[in-house]
This record gives structure tokens, sequence and C-alpha cells, in this order.
């Protein structure tokens, strides 16, 4: 089963309990973290998951797009994140890094951006629960896709298949209508949409036709 996270970067923050409880038929709640270092924004504090939880029974998962997880993961996990997504870039020691995501019970994923090579994570697959391959550079929603990620997907893909690993490929940023179905095709499992559900005048109609879409093969385009 393909998995959509709607993000919330793009929900309308004035009434953002609202924004969440329309979505309830999603898989899990993307809350992508910015501490205007690691990214040029700045967004959610460990605080909103917290609040999140009474406004959801979705479970959430942390982007953090931070200079300084070591410091943030206990904050994110105590607040009720259920998976923690760091990024390769800045985590010099990253396999401690993902042993203290798992030590506070929380699925632990890696993310790489655009331009960091699938190399970069031989040694630490088997101990992912997920990659999240940026198709977009960090930092705000509403962005194109970057085409050219679409090759790392496919390749992610072969090697979790051949290493017969339990580890699940999400996609995040530029996710839009015509794009998705060819996402999953390359081999992606869980797709971030933020801009394509909370700029439909129906967000949780929108959740819904993604993923009747991209769980029947809808058609769209093949990279
Ligand atoms: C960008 C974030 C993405 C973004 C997705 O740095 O990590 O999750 O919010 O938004 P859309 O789907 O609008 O590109
Ligand atoms: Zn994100």
């Amino acid at each position: 089963m393909v998995e959509i996270a709607p993000s919330i970067l793009n929900a309308n923050l004035l009434q953002l309990g609202l924004e969440i409880e329309k979505i309830q038929q999603a898989d899990w709640l993307h809350f992508d973290v910015m501490d205007g270092h690691f990214v040029p924004n700045l967004t959610f504090g460990p605080m909103f998951v917290a609040a999140m939880q009474h406004a959801t029974r979705l479970p959430i998962e942390a982007h953090l797009m931070v200079d300084n997880p070591d410091f943030l993961i206990p904050l994110y996990a105590e607040a009720g994140s259920k998976r923690i997504i760091i990024h390769q870039e800045n985590s010099v020691h990253l396999h401690r890094l993902v042993q203290r995501i798992k030590e506070y019970g929380c699925e632990a994923g890696v993310a790489l951006n655009p331009a960091t090579p699938l190399s970069t994570l031989e040694c630490i697959l088997p101990d992912l629960n997920l990659v999240l391959l940026m198709t977009v550079n960090p930092g705000f929603g509403g962005q194109k896709l970057l085409p050219g990620v679409v090759t790392k997907i496919k390749e992610l893909r072969q090697i979790v298949n051949k290493q017969q690993i339990q580890c699940k490929i999400e996609v995040d940023g530029g996710v839009n209508w015509e794009n998705a179905t060819g996402l999953v095709k390359a081999g992606a499992d869980v797709i971030v949409a933020g801009t394509l559900i909370y700029k439909d005048p129906d967000p949780g109609k929108a959740v819904i036709r993604l993923k009747t879409m991209l769980n029947e093969g809808g058609n769209s385009t093949d990279f």
C-alpha cells in the first residue's frame, strides 16, 4: 500500500487543528521542522507536535531540517513523534543518531538532499526504517519537483529489493497530480504532499483521491 503523508507547512496555520482534522484519511502527518540554519526557513517547535496529539490519531513524522539533530531528537520524540527523520548532510555521527532515535522508540529515517548521493547511506541502510529522498531543495513548500531525483528513487528501490531490507522509500517535495503515479512506479512507498493537499478546496477529498489513484495505478507521467 502506498502511504500518504500530508505536510502541514502550507496548511492554514491560523486553524491548524481544523486543517489536521480534515486529513484523517491520510497515513502519516508530515511535520517540517526548520531551524533557519540548515535551511533558510524557521518553523514549528516540539510543542506543536505535543498539541497535535489532541487533534489527530495519525502518527506524526518529524522531518528535522536542523543543524543540531542530536539535541532535538529527544524533544520531538517525547512530544509524541512516531518517526524522526534526520538529514545525512549534517549528521557526522549518523549511526549514533539513528540509534538514539530508536532508543526513544521512534522509527528512524534519513533524508538526502537532491545533490547527496545514495552511496552516503551504504553502511547504514540496513539500520533504517525509511529513506526520505528530497525532490526539492528543502526549506519551502510549493516548489517544483526536480525530475533528476527520480533516478535516485529507481536506484534505491533496486538496492532495497536486492538487499531484501525493510526500509521504506519516501519522496518529499513538489508532488502533484501529474507526477505522483510516476514516483510510485519509480519505487516510492510513501508520498509527502503539502501544496497538493492544502491548496485543494477540499483537502480531505484530495487525500482520498491521491490514495486511491496511487493504490490503483492511476495514469500520469512515466519518468
Ligand atoms: C520542504 C519540506 C516538504 C514540503 C512539501 O523543505 O520538507 O515537506 O513542505 O511541500 P510541497 O508538497 O508543497 O512541495
Ligand atoms: Zn518535509
